[in-house]
């Protein structure tokens, strides 16, 4: 089924004179975030492991008219992220708007699953969103910062091979929810997305098998995947004055897959 075009509802202005940090920025949502973002006027910081899709996303922003910054980082070393924050504040002096995207994942089941696998999806996805949450924070508060933390809907049924990330999603909701309460008094919104199967992202390549699609789709109401435009869309109105009293929300963005339950993609 064709995709709606994806014609921008905002000001091409709205986020002028606003700086952003995208983790995971250089590919998938990630890097459909960041372009949203500078394509609305923010100057844009992408972070991640591998140096060659930063420089190519930075590429990208910079050809389309943007300001952008690569630096490489493990959102699982604090020291790494605060080193993020430092490069940031040298070249623009503030952050306003932080996506917490990194993540990382895998089918496996529980049995087979070790205790450092557990653990590695849990220190990316959750412990970073943390870690990158904390380091940013002295910006943010100085900027009335906003923070979206992109999750998924794996916990919100069962979900088998994805108990390690379906917990680390779950945490990170938690996390967003208690932010929220935190630092708000601070003048920081902390929002989520649930982004359902999106098109054009490792996790479809990674954990849906092709001969599986036409089946996914059918049970997706609105009967077709998503696509990284239509998530970062959402991050742009999360990102915007028009959220301005939105804080510990999680949007879902997903064509109402999850209503159908999360066990529909496994079987
Ligand atoms: N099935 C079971 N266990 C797996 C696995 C798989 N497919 N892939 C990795 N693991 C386990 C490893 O065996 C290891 O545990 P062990 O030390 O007990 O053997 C542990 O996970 C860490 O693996 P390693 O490859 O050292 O981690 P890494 O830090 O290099 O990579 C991953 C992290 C595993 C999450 C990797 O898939 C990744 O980098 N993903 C990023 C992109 C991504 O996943 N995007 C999709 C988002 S939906």
């Amino acid at each position: 089924m064709p995709q709606p075009p994806h014609a921008s509802c905002f000001r091409p202005d709205v986020l002028a004179g606003k700086v952003a940090l995208v983790t995971g920025g250089g590919s998938g949502i990630g890097a459909a975030i960041a372009a949203r973002l500078a394509e609305h006027g923010a100057r844009v910081a992408i972070c991640g492991r591998t140096q060659a899709k930063l420089d190519a996303m930075v590429g990208e922003i910079e050809a389309a008219g943007g300001e952008a910054l690569g630096h490489t980082a493990d959102v699982r070393r604090f020291e790494q992220v605060e080193q993020v924050m430092q490069a940031i504040e040298a070249r623009w002096g503030r952050l306003d708007i932080l996506v917490n995207n990194a993540a990382g994942n895998f089918l496996c089941p529980a049995v087979g699953l070790s205790p450092n696998g557990f653990g590695t999806v849990i220190d990316i996805d959750l412990k970073g969103t943390f870690n990158t949450s904390k380091a940013a924070f002295p910006l943010l508060s100085r900027a009335g910062g906003v923070v979206i933390n992109i999750s998924a809907t794996l916990h919100y049924a069962g979900t088998p091979l994805q108990t390690h990330a379906a917990s680390a999603k779950a945490g990170i909701d938690a996390l967003t929810r208690s932010l929220a309460m935190e630092w708000g008094p601070a003048g920081i919104r902390i929002n989520g997305i649930a982004p359902g199967p999106i098109d054009g992202t490792e996790g479809i390549t990674r954990l849906l098998a092709p001969e599986l699609r036409e089946r996914a789709e059918r049970l997706i109401p609105l009967r077709r995947f998503g696509s990284t435009a239509e998530v970062a869309d959402a991050a742009l109105f999360l990102a915007s004055p028009a959220s301005a009293y939105v804080t510990g929300a999680v949007l879902v963005v997903d064509g109402g897959q999850w209503l159908a339950g999360s066990m529909a993609l496994a079987q």
